[in-house]
């Protein structure tokens, strides 16, 4: 059943469009990639998902509803979570602070943070009283993530998530972002340049070019033929 629903989206900064025509759907219970070359629009994409970008044309459907015009904080409380590119977590706040702010998102209000965050991200139960400043690069963009899964999303948006980040973190987000999705059967939606990293993570891609999807379908359909056609430089 279809999660996500975007029929010819066009959207872009003021006059300027930068997607055009954009359909696409993404399943319930899927993970997905969205794949392109720097500037063909991906981030733009997943700004227009969560309402940071307004559309001039199309609409999109989420769980069942037309969320097209809806202010972003609202579509955060009706199950959207976006994790922007650059771990934007406030720095001089702790990582306790950090994780309450995700919470706030949904528009709950609890005092504990669930258990479940620390059994995906155990580093920061370590760290709850550090400044998120003070992290490394690989634990804010953790932190970032356990942020957004404390709003108990059903679509998780992540933009670049290992961009910059050592190998053996990259690693330990794949598999936590995996089991994100199957145990906690959250929708995902990750924009990826590592091409070995896409593949292994999602089942299906996306692929864009210069505001437009063109190609898409399950993950072992991305061919070598795709990659030097729409990534390689
Ligand atoms: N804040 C902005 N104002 C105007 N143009 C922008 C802005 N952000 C991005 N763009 C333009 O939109 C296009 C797509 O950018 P972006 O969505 O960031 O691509 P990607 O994430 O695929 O690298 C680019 O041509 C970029 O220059
Ligand atoms: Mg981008």
């Amino acid at each position: 059943m279809s999660l996500l629903e975007l029929s010819n989206v066009t959207a872009g900064y003021g006059p300027t469009p930068v997607l055009f025509d954009i359909s696409m759907q993404i399943n319930k219970g899927e993970l997905a990639c969205l794949l392109g070359r720097n500037g063909v629009g991906k981030t733009t994409l997943l700004r227009s998902i969560i309402g940071l970008n307004s559309l001039t044309k199309g609409s999109i459907i989420f769980d069942a509803d037309d969320i097209s015009k809806m202010p972003t904080f609202k579509r955060a409380k009706y199950g959207i979570a976006y994790i922007p590119q650059g771990r934007e977590i406030i720095p001089y706040l702790s990582v306790l602070d950090n994780l309450k702010l995700g919470m706030a998102a949904s528009g709950k209000k609890s005092k504990k943070i669930p258990e479940e965050i620390f059994d995906f991200f155990p580093m920061l139960k370590e760290h709850l009283s550090r400044q998120g400043g003070l992290l490394s690069g690989g634990q804010q963009q953790q932190l970032a993530i356990a942020r957004g899964l404390m709003s108990n999303p059903k679509l998780m948006l992540l933009d670049e998530p290992t961009e910059g980040i050592q190998p053996s973190i990259v690693q330990e987000i794949e598999d936590t972002l995996k089991r994100i999705n199957k145990e906690k059967e959250i929708t995902v939606l990750v924009i990826e340049q590592k091409i070995d990293f896409a593949r292994q993570l999602a089942e299906k891609f996306f692929m864009m070019e210069k505001g437009v999807i063109v190609a898409q379908g399950e993950t072992e359909e991305l061919t070598d033929s795709l990659v030097n056609q729409y990534l390689a430089v």
